[in-house]
């Protein structure tokens, strides 16, 4: 089953219930992008033309993820060095512990992305 949260650049039409996030060009290949919408920390990362959103806070201890680095399309926690796969959403070591993202869509240059209700 598609992971929904992971979506090749694309244009979106319907845009009901999303927020503006961050303009794509801001938007770095391998380079973490930290922006807050609606008062929820997001991290942009855009990997060879994907694009993913996640919460900013890891599920561990709500470390920021930002202070942390990139191994390919694995994310490295900076307070305990937890590993998470982005595609996944993962915790290498134990799947039970999974990162929060985000579906977004993409209008005009615009990234907007769908919160949790
Ligand atoms: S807070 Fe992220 S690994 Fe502990």
């Amino acid at each position: 089953m598609a992971d929904s949260t992971v979506w090749h650049i694309r244009l979106a039409d319907d845009l009901e219930g999303y927020y503006f996030a961050v303009d794509e060009n801001e938007l770095k290949e391998g380079v973490m992008k930290k922006v807050t919408v609606e008062g929820t920390p997001i991290l942009f990362i855009k990997l060879k033309e994907k694009i993913f959103a996640i919460n900013n806070r890891c599920p561990h201890m709500a470390c920021e993820f930002s202070g942390g680095s990139l191994e390919g399309d694995v994310i490295v926690c900076p307070c305990h060095d937890w590993r998470f796969n982005l595609e996944t959403g993962e915790y290498e070591d134990n799947p039970w512990f999974k990162l929060t993202k985000y579906e977004w869509r993409i209008k005009s240059g615009k990234i907007w992305v769908k919160l949790d209700d």
